[in-house]
């Protein structure tokens, strides 16, 4: 066991003599959470420079059921128990908070956030979307791709902003659309590739490869 100013720190904290960064994560869903089981999943290698500390949901949905699965806290606020996008958005940001989140992640929050989240956590606040923005934003962005007739459509991360899926770029991937795709095998082959952006711009963060605010303000 090594030591350094932090006090005993294992050796698989360490990267030249330093305890590394270790991201606290909370994911937000509304679906079956594929994305947020590869967070997990990855998660469970020491080395990876994340953990996620709490699942929330704004409704009852499978991807809640990981948080047993994983031994990971998990809340909801339910989007239908609230007079307004705003009160939900306020009780969102509570419970958020009580985490202590360095990095939350929308991966399958099928609500836009109102402002007061935006401003809470952004640019902090990032989220998967199955299409290459700003081509096909919103709810249906793989329905829409294929209503298109486009060959090609994609994945994407990006900052959130106020804006519908119109946020800074994080990063993003070509994903092409096959004779005969439905909306499911389309987002079937759109996802891995979701997930891959995503834990690699985890690792990035984590290891300030990649400043958010930097590129919120470019
Ligand atoms: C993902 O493609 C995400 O980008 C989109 O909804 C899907 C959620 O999938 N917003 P899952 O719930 O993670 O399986």
């Amino acid at each position: 066991m090594r030591t350094c100013a932090a006090g005993p720190v294992s050796s698989a904290r360490l990267r030249d003599g330093y305890p590394r960064r270790v991201l606290k994560l909370v994911v937000l869903i509304s679906g079956t959470g594929s994305n947020l089981r590869a967070l997990l999943e990855a998660s469970e290698d020491a080395e990876f420079p994340a953990r996620v500390v709490a699942i929330g949901a704004d409704r009852d949905c499978e991807g809640l059921a990981l948080g047993e699965e994983f031994g990971i806290p998990a809340f909801t606020v339910p989007f239908t128990a609230y007079d307004s996008r705003d009160e939900w958005g306020d009780a969102l940001i509570e419970q958020v908070r009580a985490w202590g989140a360095d990095l939350v992640i929308l991966s399958g929050l099928m609500r836009l956030v109102p402002p007061a989240v935006v401003d809470a956590f952004s640019p902090d606040l990032i989220n998967t979307h199955p299409a290459y923005l700003p081509e096909f934003p919103g709810a249906h962005g793989v329905r829409d791709a294929l209503a298109a007739g486009a060959t090609e459509t994609g994945a994407s991360l990006i900052v959130v902003d106020n804006s519908v899926d119109g946020g800074p770029i994080i990063a993003q991937e070509r994903v092409p659309i096959l004779p005969g795709d439905t909306e499911s095998t389309l987002h079937d082959r759109i996802k891995p590739v979701e997930r891959r952006l995503l834990i690699q711009a985890v690792i990035d963060i984590a290891n300030s490869h990649l400043d958010l605010k930097e590129l919120a303000a470019s």
